[in-house]
């Protein structure tokens, strides 16, 4: 079995649930606290064994990529000022192992810029993260579904159960439970209505997939919302391989979607020593405040 090296970080979508941000900005680059995204997510890969990352960009890349990019000027002003912790940490960033690039010259669709990455992947399994996706979980998301490729080979997705109301804003799974949190995948449907969806299984932007989805990628025809669908995609490598599901522990938050970012940010400024007290207490007073 070949072991999962690399990961496809897709982050060129228009984001336009987070306008007017994502005019200029990526909103893979919106800071959860003090860290951009897409950041939590290459430590995440990193955490989980990837050895090469591709992030796959659209038009406002630049800050993307002068975010892992060696910064001379700023290194030597914290060098001279002393600042000798915020040098470490900005160093440490640029020597997150082999990242690299590539443009998806228009938004045609998450499984349109999945296909971006075939040169980079060639023939071997490939993680996928969403650069939008944060996970914050024990053991690093990805690595859960590696350890379920590890034991059963395929590809494998990262899903949880979602309230009913919300499966039709997700990619849905239908499979058969073959473990205490793993399925097998029967069928897949990208953004059912809400009374066709035949779970509320949810696709929430974590994939391990077999090399095949590229042949698969180049005859898929746009579908939801006129899009290049990965899921419609993955559907048909269901249907010739296989693959599986895997209830993923930890809390996931949708960055690009307004309520996400709030939660996200919340959330990681009570786990933070140097911010939660003084933060929860804020919080109580203006709740409080409010009532
Ligand atoms: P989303 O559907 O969340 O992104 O795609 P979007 O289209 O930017 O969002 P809205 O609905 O307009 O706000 C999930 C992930 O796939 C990437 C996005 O950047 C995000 O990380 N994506 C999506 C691409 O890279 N290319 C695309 O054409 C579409």
């Amino acid at each position: 079995m070949k072991k999962v090296r690399k990961a496809v970080i897709p982050a060129a979508g228009l984001g336009t649930r987070f306008l007017p941000y994502t005019k200029a900005e990526p909103k893979e680059m919106l800071p959860i606290v003090d860290t951009p995204t897409i950041q939590y997510i290459v430590e995440e890969a990193l955490g989980s064994g990837i050895e090469d990352i591709l992030i796959i960009t659209g038009h406002n890349k630049k800050s993307i990529e002068d975010h892992f990019d060696k910064s001379y000027e700023l290194e030597s002003e914290l060098e001279k000022s002393g600042k000798t912790e915020m040098l470490r940490q900005v160093q440490a960033i640029s020597n997150l192992v082999n990242i690299h690039f590539i443009r998806q010259k228009e938004a045609k669709g998450l499984g349109h810029a999945i296909n971006c990455a075939r040169a980079f992947v060639g023939d071997e399994p490939f993680a996928v993260l969403l650069g939008d996706d944060l996970v914050y979980s024990k053991k690093p998301c990805l690595a859960q579904l590696i350890d379920v490729y590890k034991e059963y080979g395929g590809s494998v997705l990262g899903v949880q159960t979602v309230p009913h109301a919300e499966i039709c804003k997700y990619g849905c799974v239908a499979g058969e439970k073959i473990g205490e949190r793993t399925y097998t995948v029967c069928d897949l449907v990208e953004k059912p209505k809400i009374d066709e969806a035949p779970t509320d299984v949810a696709i929430l932007g974590r994939y391990i997939i077999t090399p095949e989805i590229f042949d698969i990628l180049s005859e898929t025809r746009p579908g939801a919302g006129g899009e290049i669908q990965l899921t419609d995609a993955l559907r048909v490598l269901a249907k010739s391989g296989k693959m599986y599901a895997y209830d993923f522990e930890g809390r996931r938050y949708d960055v690009g979607d307004k309520e996400g970012f709030l939660e996200a940010t919340v959330e990681y400024a009570l786990r933070r020593d140097d911010l939660k007290e003084k933060f929860a207490a804020y919080l109580k007073s203006e709740i409080e405040g409010r009532l």
